[in-house]
């Protein structure tokens, strides 16, 4: 009697707190010090300069405010910045404050004395050279060898490494900054940029759409920039600019195909920065402005699904934000689901089924990984005292975009598009949790009607462990005579010995995708013979797309294929995007030569990668 399930409506599965939450417009979050109920931000003017002799960025956060409860003290988060001071009111008058206790991961809570009038706070600081947010590389670290260079990665909670704010996704504000630099570099924030460089070195800024603190971002050095169309265009240092226009020539295309999907771009320009090598991630959303990896410059246009990912982020996440890190699947699977639609608009329905096969088995491998009665399995997470960071995984990216996807698959495409649109429009510029998502699901979508409920099974998905059964996905590829049974059935001709016909290898095998997907599935111990075999088939060492690199060389190192050896040194020494390369050294590190290997290129490359990466390497290594 275990299957019995009984249909409660929706509401009456909801806990007294969850019906609180999606009641009210802030949600408690475990990530933040500050109480914005009582006393929130509004508008932020920011005055910096940015240091490169002493590694320091010093000026001040002037903050509007609005004084909700009229109380006497704003809580603001601090990460071990340096205040001078800090004064109250245009007439700028000091007051006093104090630091509350200092927490692992966190920082401490900057409380600030005010009145119950107060509107406006001026807070003087300089940034701690442990500042997390900050990577200072040195001119050798950059492309062009010859200046220095600055970035900032806020999210998830290093905001507060260089602006003090209150720094949770559901508190939003616009802002202005002024950012004075060396003379002959330039600066770019998530806002309004400046095209070209300008003799006095200072940098007016302006974000007109309130974004929470995660969305505040930094770049200086010595970068140029040029138009791809209209409302789109690159940035990247001198000697890289021409290849990344190249390569992301299509991104006017994918911001027109997004803007069809799910409504108009409501941000003004959308412009790429490209960054040096170290930069930790792929690529981060910041308004107006992606980062992105050079390691995605593949020279073939082939890894720029990630510029459909990021521009989706300006609906999902930054449009629409998660109200805490506890419901980030709210901002990537929405993301990871956009971004195959972009995809596919783009470059068919192939590709973006091939991209989904690639998410169930990574989903499949998260929950492996985890155990599939985890609790950080659930699509709503509880990191309270622990890092948000340790939930960026697969269960937020796909998981959340398998449970959107097959809501899609119980409702149809054409109205869960419809309903997407509607909540991206009727959401804009606000931060919700997963409650209150899911009561506008059940309110516009699901309607009561008990039959949809039973096909969904929500709390399956949001408050329940692993995979759901009723999980959505495309068989067309894999079922009898598709793309990806064929390839499959190759895998099996390829490493299985039987004489076949091998130039059925490279004319079934062609896209990036269909590459990845062979390796993928490619037994996981493969003699020397036979790597040796499938690499002078297509040359997957030799690959300049680091998907097929990370896929190739995980299978090299486990089975001591030693040809790739000084592939694999490069790439790790000169790619810093972490979830790219820790992979590879945890692959490593399952033997005992291998870990002596990986500490010996470990000690190369650590002087190229972030704080953030060499932090959890160390970790790993020690
Ligand atoms: N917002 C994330 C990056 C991020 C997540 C930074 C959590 C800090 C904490 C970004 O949109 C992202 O998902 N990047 C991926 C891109 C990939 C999924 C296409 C990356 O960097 O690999
Ligand atoms: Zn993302």
């Amino acid at each position: 009697m275990k299957n019995l399930i009984l249909f409660i409506p929706f509401l009456m599965m909801l806990s007294c707190k969850q019906k609180e939450q999606a009641a009210s417009q802030l949600v408690e979050d475990p990530h933040s010090f500050s109480k914005p109920a009582i006393a929130v931000v509004e508008h932020l003017d920011l005055d910096i300069k940015v240091n490169f002799e002493n590694q320091q960025i010093s000026g001040k956060a002037v903050w509007k405010i609005n004084n909700k409860a009229k109380s006497n003290e704003i809580i603001f988060d601090d990460g071990q910045l340096n205040i001078s001071k800090i004064t109250l009111g245009a007439e700028e008058k000091e007051t006093t404050f104090t630091y509350g206790e200092e927490k692992e991961f966190l920082g401490r809570p900057l409380k600030v004395v005010i009145t119950p009038e107060t509107k406006l706070i001026t807070i003087y600081y300089t940034t701690n050279a442990q500042a997390s947010a900050l990577q200072w590389l040195n001119p050798h670290q950059t492309a062009g060898k010859k200046r220095p260079y600055l970035f900032t990665q806020s999210e998830s909670i290093a905001a507060r490494s260089w602006i003090p704010c209150q720094d949770s996704p559901g508190i939003r504000f616009t802002y202005n900054a002024t950012v004075s630099v060396p003379n002959d570099l330039l600066a770019l924030m998530s806002a309004e940029n400046p095209e070209v460089k300008n003799s006095k070195g200072i940098y007016h800024f302006k974000q007109i759409h309130p974004i929470p603190s995660y969305l505040l971002a930094l770049a200086v050095g010595d970068i140029e920039f040029k138009a791809v169309d209209k409302r789109t265009g690159i940035y990247a240092e001198p000697s890289v600019l021409a290849n990344a226009v190249y390569e992301f020539a299509d991104m006017g295309k994918m911001v027109n195909a997004a803007e069809k999907l799910y409504g108009p771009y409501r941000w003004g320009r959308y412009d790429l920065l490209v960054l040096p090598p170290s930069f930790p991630f792929g690529g981060m959303e910041n308004p107006n402005l992606t980062f992105i990896t050079p390691t995605v410059i593949a020279g073939d246009r082939s890894l720029v699904s990630i510029i459909s990912h990021e521009l989706a982020h300006s609906w999902s996440g930054n449009l629409v934000t998660n109200a805490t890190w506890n419901d980030f699947w709210l901002n990537e699977g929405f993301t990871n689901y956009f971004e195959r639609r972009i995809d596919e608009a783009i470059f068919g329905k192939t590709e973006a089924q091939i991209q989904e096969e690639f998410a169930k088995k990574a989903l499949e491998d998260a929950v492996k990984e985890m155990g599939d009665t985890s609790k950080d399995t659930y699509l709503k997470t509880d990191y309270t005292g622990r890092n948000p960071d340790e939930g960026t995984n697969d269960i937020a990216y796909e998981k959340g975009y398998f449970f959107l996807r097959t809501i899609e698959e119980a409702v149809g495409r054409e109205k869960f598009d419809v309903f997407l649109r509607g909540y991206f429009d009727s959401h804009a510029f606000q931060s919700v949790s997963t409650e209150q998502f899911l009561l506008y699901l059940n309110e516009n979508l699901i309607k009561g009607n008990s039959d949809l409920e039973k096909k969904i099974r929500i709390n399956d998905w949001v408050y329940g462990p692993g995979i759901p059964s009723n999980i959505a996905y495309s068989k067309d590829l894999l079922s009898k005579g598709g793309k990806l049974w064929k390839i499959d059935g190759l895998v099996v001709s390829a490493t299985k010995g039987l004489p076949f016909d091998t130039s059925m290898l490279k004319r079934e095998i062609v896209t990036s995708n269909e590459k990845k997907f062979f390796i993928t599935y490619l037994p996981k111990k493969l003699s020397v013979e036979q790597m040796k075999f499938l690499d002078e088939q297509f040359n997957f060492t030799g690959s300049n797309n680091t998907d097929i690199q990370l896929l190739w060389y995980t299978m090299a190192i486990g089975n001591h294929y030693t040809v790739a050896d000084k592939r694999i040194e490069d790439y790790l020494i000169e790619n810093g995007r972490m979830w790219h390369i820790i992979p590879l050294y945890k692959e490593m590190m399952k033997t005992p030569e291998g870990l002596k290997r990986a500490k010996e290129i470990y000690k190369k490359a650590r002087p190229n990668y972030h704080p953030m990466t060499y932090m959890a390497i160390d970790k790993l290594l020690k």
